[in-house]
């Protein structure tokens, strides 16, 4: 397929672009989908598609990958960290509660940014019931979950804009690459014009509405991703199975703490959370034996860039104790037996 791209002629957001957003469409059950460059550019996209910028703020959990909060910043807002919940290592909702309660920034509040962590469903059910009281709206970082539902429904689908990432740790991947989702007409369609400069055709004549970033997605990347997302199911199902015996084996390890194993997750990582010696120990045992571990999240407000050393105990814990275990299509369950031997030895 790669090489009917070349032969096409049309390299960039061409033919396969526009299948590989239809497939998607379809299967996260969007009215839209809007295929990018990356998940960050799709984050960055859809905050600005929103109008969110100076003098704006917007919610975010403090454990999850940078680019959560890195797009907040570059959009010109400012992100207001929530700590997680140490059981699903989501936004706490109680904490959201709180701290919308007692903000009192000088930068507006306008949206929560959840994250399906790992794609474990985040509790979008009362995420947005406090959005709406709180008048704020919701964009989902579902950067980890292709594949992951909340109460049955797709996350993606929850508020304005849902956003992906098909980066080689996720479970489709196209290189690179990104999607937003959206049900707004509006919203898709000026996502459309902010991803390619700006610009409109008409009457063969170009002219640029407003000014625009270049975050295309190639052909090469949706025919990539076209073929994956044939057999995306039977995928996930194989990730759930090793997860399964992940858990049948190491349930009762002292040495670890495994995540609660919610409905509908998708797992795309499986991290447990070390209860006793240091990860980068873990990690150099596990090397020597051959075994591949790696670290989880980071705890944003505690990195240089966000230059915080309180508050946020919970995702501190969690980036410098979280370990992740290797979880991927084609691990087969002899080398699960023995990662779970691993552990059960060293405990
Ligand atoms: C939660 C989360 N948000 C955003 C991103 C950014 O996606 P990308 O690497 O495709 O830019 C990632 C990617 O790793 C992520 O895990």
């Amino acid at each position: 397929m790669v090489a009917d791209v070349l032969r096409s002629g049309m390299l960039v957001q061409g033919e396969y672009v526009r299948r590989f957003e239809e497939g998607l469409a379809d299967y996260i059950g969007a009215k839209h989908a809007v295929a990018v460059s990356s998940g960050t550019a799709a984050l960055h996209l859809a905050l600005i598609a929103l109008g969110i910028g100076d003098g704006d703020a917007v919610l975010v959990p403090a454990f999850s990958f940078v680019a959560t909060a890195n797009a907040v910043r570059l959009a010109g807002a400012l992100p207001v960290f929530v700590d997680i919940s140490a059981e699903d290592y989501n936004i706490d909702v109680g904490l959201l509660e709180k701290t919308i309660a007692d903000y009192s920034g000088e930068a507006r509040l306008k949206a929560v940014m959840p994250v399906h962590e790992f794609g474990c469903p985040a509790r979008l059910d009362s995420i947005c019931r406090i959005a709406a009281k709180n008048g704020l709206m919701v964009i989902e970082d579902a950067a980890c979950a292709l594949g992951t539902r909340v109460n049955g429904q797709h996350a993606g689908t929850f508020g304005q804009c849902g956003c992906f990432s098909f980066h080689p740790r996720k479970s489709l991947t196209t290189g690179e690459g990104g999607l937003v989702t959206t049900d707004s007409d509006v919203l898709a369609e000026r996502l459309r014009l902010l991803r390619n400069h700006g610009l409109t055709r008409k009457d063969e004549r170009i002219d640029c509405i407003l000014p625009g970033y270049n975050y295309r997605m190639t052909d090469f990347q949706a025919a990539l991703g076209i073929n994956q997302l044939g057999r995306f199911n039977q995928s996930l199902a194989g990730r759930r199975a090793l997860v399964e015996q992940y858990y049948s084996g190491l349930a009762d390890t002292p040495a670890v703490t495994l995540p609660e194993k919610k409905e509908g997750h998708a797992w795309q990582s499986l991290m447990l959370v070390l209860r006793q010696g240091s990860l980068s120990e873990w990690i150099k045992a596990a090397r020597d034996q051959g075994i591949q571990l790696g670290a989880g999240a980071q705890c944003i407000p505690y990195t240089k860039a966000y230059g915080m050393s309180e508050g946020y105990g919970v995702a501190h814990r969690c980036e410098r104790q979280g370990v992740a275990v290797p979880l991927y299509a084609g691990l087969d369950a002899g080398s699960v037996d023995s990662i779970i031997a691993f552990f059960r030895d060293r405990a």
